[in-house]
């Protein structure tokens, strides 16, 4: 179903191909805590292009692809490739696709997957483009929902912080309509989700509310994921200045949301969710990070054709 696709954005997948995404992982989620010896995508090499800093991304993705026996070469950094020396996107993924079987990037620029999409032959999976799209995030938070809450469908989830910057709620936007969930969004004004998503997600059949009382809308959420403010794409520095620290959830916050709440985060965090809530069950937000293998050796195998 997913041979020789490029996963490009969460708008692309229908219902089949997500169960089966989750469907395998947690099949080599049983393998992986098994301690079997997967030999998959034994003979493949996978090439992790990082052209904007990564540590969940990159190395998840880097373990996924050894877990699923595969060998790795890659780029950590856009001053480590000739990418340093003036050589275009184009230029660089038309060299790198004869060296590999399948390219996962990350790039700073909005759209840039589809531009290497477009000048590679084998599957390009985007780890990132900007403040586009991030839909190996999104697919590793929904199998964390699905694992967390039981199921994946009819949940009132609240999505706080940066909701104009944040590509991973970008994509989770469109899992999370899929699924028939009731959207809250809150952010500063200045950070509000773009018009042209929430009329896409509306127009696919959401539900969205949009306020600025962070208590009232976790009072009714049964899942709150929080993001950073996107500092490293804000033009005037000053302007980050004023909203960071914006929202902090803390325990104290959790103690009077709806009870048995859970709590997600893309991670990486700066200040947006305090320590004190890390021994809180429903924190979830390291168990999300781990989920990030299994489902990334989902994708590996399944666009590769050898699941
Ligand atoms: C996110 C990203 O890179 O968009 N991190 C991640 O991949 N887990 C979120 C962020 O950087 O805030």
């Amino acid at each position: 179903m997913l041979k020789g696709k490029d996963i490009l954005n969460t708008a692309q997948f229908s219902i089949d191909e997500l169960s089966l995404i989750m469907d395998t992982a947690a099949d080599y989620e049983q393998k992986v805590k098994n301690y079997e010896i997967i030999r998959d995508m034994d003979g493949r090499v996978v090439a992790c292009l990082f052209f904007e800093p990564s540590t969940r991304t990159r190395l998840s993705f880097e373990s996924a692809a050894n877990r699923v026996g595969a060998r790795v070469i890659s780029v950590s950094s856009a001053g480590s490739s000739s990418t340093a020396k003036g050589e275009t996107l184009v230029d660089t993924i038309r060299t790198i696709d004869g060296y590999i079987d399948v390219i996962v990037m990350r790039h700073p620029e909005i759209g840039s997957a589809r531009i290497a999409a477009d000048n590679a032959r084998h599957p390009v999976i985007n780890a990132g483009d900007g403040s586009g799209q991030h839909p190996t995030q999104a697919l590793l938070d929904i199998y964390t929902i699905r694992k967390e809450k039981g199921s994946l469908e009819g949940h009132t989830i609240t999505f706080l912080g940066d909701l104009k910057y944040g590509r991973t709620v970008h994509s989770l936007g469109y899992f999370m309509t899929m699924y028939k969930n009731k959207m809250i969004f809150v952010s500063p004004e200045s950070l509000r989700m773009p018009e042209e998503l929430t009329a896409d997600f509306r127009s696919r059949g959401a539900e969205i509310e949009e306020t600025d009382n962070v208590s009232e809308a976790l009072s009714r959420s049964d899942i709150v994921y929080v993001t950073r403010i996107q500092r490293e794409r804000f033009n005037n520095p000053e302007e980050y200045e004023k909203l960071k620290g914006s929202y902090i959830i803390d325990r104290n916050t959790i103690n009077k949301a709806k009870k048995g709440i859970t709590v997600l985060h893309p991670l990486p965090r700066v200040d947006e969710i305090s320590t004190d809530l890390d021994d809180y069950e429903g924190a979830a937000y390291f168990r999300q990070a781990h989920n990030g293998i299994f489902v990334r050796m989902a994708l590996l195998a399944l666009v590769s054709g050898v699941r």
